[in-house]
């Protein structure tokens, strides 16, 4: 096994990082309980196994081969690095390599290809986790968690179709992040996640491939997941939110676009 180079992202129970290949990724898994971190890992690569194949048959489209599932000492999945380079940054550019509708167009396919494999909402699909690569145009989809932060409604969360919970996710991330301190002067990024994530709602909607998505549900669940996302921590944390992140996000305004 290679010695990790890079940490990519590091979390109170997993860890992601670049080994020093350059080519692979390793996430570990270090909940409390030894058990959590199996069924969580073992869940994400099963997923991985099962999407990769999925979506075999696109072009644009695609998710990293998973390689190893660790169970040892150490509880982790080892899959393929993805091409390209995060969304976000694609998002922040002057010139974004694709059209907004065509890539709207690609992430509603890829969504409907998802939960049509799973049966199951793509519970963080959001631009974090996505990686592009501009040419020949394709989008990588990342991490299959299941955010603990939508515990506290996941009754109603479960109300929703699988598309409308997961188009939901989109909308309300790249509102959230507009209002988020470490990531609020990348306003061109902001601006472009929002149109984009309207966008593939919109070619959800209209798909006649897709299974029926109601604009009124993915609006009142998509306020409930940016409630979520701002309601929590310190009391500091939640004033800014509710002050200043407000008003660089502007929900209301954006939630009360979305059927427009
Ligand atoms: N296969 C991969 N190729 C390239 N980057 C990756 C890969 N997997 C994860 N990353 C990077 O690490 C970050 C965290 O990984 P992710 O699976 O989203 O973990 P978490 O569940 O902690 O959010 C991603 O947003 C992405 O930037
Ligand atoms: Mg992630």
């Amino acid at each position: 096994m290679s010695d990790p180079v890079r940490v990519l992202q590091h979390e109170a129970d997993r860890t992601v990082l670049l080994e020093a290949d350059g080519t692979t990724i390793r996430k570990v898994f270090h909940s409390d309980a030894r058990s959590t971190s199996i069924e969580l890992a073992a869940r994400e690569f099963s997923i991985l196994e099962r999407f990769n194949a999925a979506l075999a048959d696109e072009e644009h489209l695609t998710c990293p081969r998973p390689l190893q599932l660790g169970q040892g000492d150490e509880v982790y999945i080892r899959m393929e690095r993805a091409a390209g380079s995060p969304m976000q940054d694609h998002l922040n550019l002057g010139l974004l390599p694709i059209a907004e509708a065509q890539l709207a167009a690609l992430l509603s396919h890829g969504l409907f290809r998802y939960v049509d494999t799973f049966g199951e909402p793509y519970w963080d699909f959001i631009f974090r986790n996505m990686f592009f690569a501009a040419d020949p145009g394709v989008v990588t989809f990342l991490d299959f968690g299941f955010p603990d932060l939508y515990l506290p409604r996941l009754d109603e969360l479960r109300r929703r179709t699988p598309m409308e919970v997961s188009l939901a996710a989109l909308v309300a991330s790249a509102i959230f992040d507009a209002g988020r301190p470490t990531r609020m002067t990348r306003r061109r990024e902001h601006a472009r996640a929002f149109r984009i994530a309207t966008l593939t709602l919109h070619h959800a909607v209209s798909d006649p491939a897709s299974p029926e998505v109601s604009i009124d549900a993915v609006c009142a669940c998509a306020t409930a997941l940016y409630a979520l996302a701002t309601g929590g921590g310190r009391r500091v944390r939640r004033e800014w939110y509710l002050r200043i992140g407000a008003l660089l996000a502007r929900p209301t305004a954006k939630l009360g676009q979305l059927s427009a």
